[in-house]
This record gives structure tokens, C-alpha cells and sequence, in this order.
């Protein structure tokens, strides 16, 4: 793996492994370990849009293994438009040992990546989440005693759904989509079910993500019309396997995809997922630039 752009880029061995380096790392620091595997070592990231997660979990993952992070606003480097991708590319790869960005169109990410001498990583585009995908699966190996759990997906069929159906299906779980017509999209192995309340039934995961993702503020209306019906609320959870858990990249709109009682109920495990990305990346990292 040269880069990751997305969870294709990945071999299922190679994705197997990734889970498996980062539930080492993730023990090993639980038990007070230090890993110094990225000292001297600089990641620049890149943000065309906001973050809360991706910024700290990769910040913080540096920091943890000796090497440091660089916030680089778009507002400052003007990707494409100060100077042009193929240029910050090469130029940016002259002072940091990788890349991570947050890019509002897939095929810029890929332009970057093309340009750079460094290894680059999708922090979440239009297209795909891949980090998060890493993160959710790590959740799913803790949180699910089934070795091909069922999960399913409600509401948009958007980036972190792609990520998330594409891992999953390479480690041979049960993935389905439900969604509403105009929403789906096509993803090898998964299948689709338009009725939610058909799709949960037998489900260890249900997944959720906003129904209005960056970038797409203009759909609103029509997005909260079309998604009416697909909350995720303790009566679809009721239908589940009992032991199900549920699952939210975050940030949540509580009320929107998903209420407030299924984000605190005992089921939900959406912080663990959020600390997740920083041990997940943190395996990445360990992978592209750590000599590991
Ligand atoms: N889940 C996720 O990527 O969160 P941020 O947008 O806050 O980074
Ligand atoms: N689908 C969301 C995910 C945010 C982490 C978005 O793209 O805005």
C-alpha cells in the first residue's frame, strides 16, 4: 500500500493486518507502552472542510508516536487555485514525510496522491472515509462476539457508507443498505432493502451517518423530505438482535438520523468508535511511514 485513498487500496490481507496492528497499539497504550515508531517523522493534513476527529485523532496519534502534525488550512494554500494541485504536491512532499488530506472531490485527492513523493491518505472526500471504515471495523471486532456480523445501514448511501461496506465485505460480514430510492448506491457484495424496518431484523450493527453531508447544505429540504422515516430511534433498534449496537461516524444531528435516545442509550457506542479512529490511524501510519 502506497497510499490510502480508499479501502480498495488494501488487499484483504493487508486490511486484516491493519485491524490486527491496530488492536496492538490500541493495547499496548492502554497498558502504558510508548511507541516511538514515528519520531523525527511529520504528517502535513490538509483540510478543504472542517473536523473535529480527524484533525485530533491524527494530531494526537503523531504526537503519541514521537512525530508531529501540521494543520493546513485550504484558506492558506488555495489548492488548485493559489497554485496548482500538482505543484502543493510536490512542494509539500519536500517537508513532511506524508499526507493526510480532507478534500471536497475525490479526484483532487487522487491528483495530489499522483503528484507526491510522500505517501498521502484520504482524510474523507465525497467519494470515501477511509480511516473511519478502519476505525468502525476495529469497533465491530470489540463490540460483536459474531465473526460475520450483519450490519446494516441506515439512510444515506454516501462516503463513510462506501468505506464502511467496502471493509466489511472484504472480512466477509453481511452488509446491507437501507435507503431510500435515489439514495442507494451500488456497492459490490452489499445488499439493498428499501424498507429500514425489513433491513435490521437479525442485525449485530446499525450504522447511521447525517442525511445532509458537507458540502451538500443547498439538499437539505429535499434530503430531510426524502429521508422521513429512516431515524434511527429506539422502535427500529427494538427490531435488531437485542445485543445489537449502534454505530455513528459522528458529528450527529440528533433528531435528524438519529434521536437522542438511541446516541445515549446502552446500546450506543459511538465514543469508543470516535477514540477508535486514533488507534486505527495511528496502524496507518505505523504502515506508510513507521517502518512497520
Ligand atoms: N467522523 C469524522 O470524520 O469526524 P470529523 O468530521 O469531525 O473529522
Ligand atoms: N458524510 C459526512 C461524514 C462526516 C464525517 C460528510 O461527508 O459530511
Amino acid at each position: 500500500m502506497a497510499n490510502l485513498l480508499r479501502i480498495t487500496d488494501l488487499s484483504t490481507t493487508e486490511l486484516e493486518q491493519m485491524v490486527h496492528l491496530a488492536e496492538s497499539i490500541k493495547a499496548d497504550l492502554k497498558s502504558g507502552g510508548t511507541n516511538t515508531s514515528l519520531s523525527g517523522k511529520t504528517l502535513g493534513m490538509i483540510f478543504q472542510k472542517p473536523s473535529t476527529r480527524t484533525r485530533l485523532s491524527f494530531e494526537v496519534g503523531m504526537a503519541q508516536m514521537g512525530g508531529r502534525a501540521l494543520y493546513i488550512r485550504d484558506e492558506e494554500i488555495g489548492l488548485g487555485v493559489r497554485e496548482s494541485i500538482a505543484d502543493v504536491a510536490r512542494v509539500v512532499s519536500r517537508y513532511v514525510d506524508c499526507i493526510m488530506i480532507r478534500a471536497k472531490k475525490h479526484n483532487d485527492i487522487e491528483d495530489l496522491a499522483k503528484h507526491a513523493t510522500v505517501p498521502v491518505i484520504n482524510g474523507l472526500s465525497d467519494q470515501a472515509h477511509p480511516c473511519q471504515a478502519l476505525a468502525d471495523v476495529l469497533t465491530i471486532r470489540e463490540q460483536c462476539t459474531s465473526k460475520a456480523p450483519k450490519v446494516v445501514f441506515v439512510g444515506d448511501g454516501n462516503n463513510v457508507f462506501v468505506s464502511l461496506a467496502n471493509a466489511c465485505i472484504m472480512l466477509g460480514y453481511d452488509v446491507v443498505l437501507a435507503a431510500p430510492k435515489g439514495y442507494q448506491i451500488e456497492v459490490p457484495g452489499a445488499a439493498f432493502i428499501e424498507n429500514p424496518q425489513e433491513a435490521v431484523k437479525d442485525a449485530d450493527i446499525i450504522y447511521t451517518d447525517v442525511w445532509t453531508s458537507m458540502g451538500q447544505e443547498d439538499e437539505r429540504d429535499a434530503r430531510l423530505a426524502a429521508f422521513h422515516g429512516y431515524q434511527v430511534n429506539e422502535s427500529l433498534m427494538a427490531l435488531a438482535k437485542p445485543t445489537a449496537k449502534f454505530l455513528h461516524c459522528l458529528p450527529a444531528h440528533r433528531g435528524e438520523e438519529v434521536s437522542n435516545g438511541v446516541m445515549e442509550g446502552a446500546q450506543s457506542v459511538v465514543f469508543d468508535q470516535a477514540e477508535n479512529r486514533m488507534h486505527a490511524q495511528k496502524a496507518v501510519l505505523a504502515r506508510l511511514i513507521g517502518g512497520i
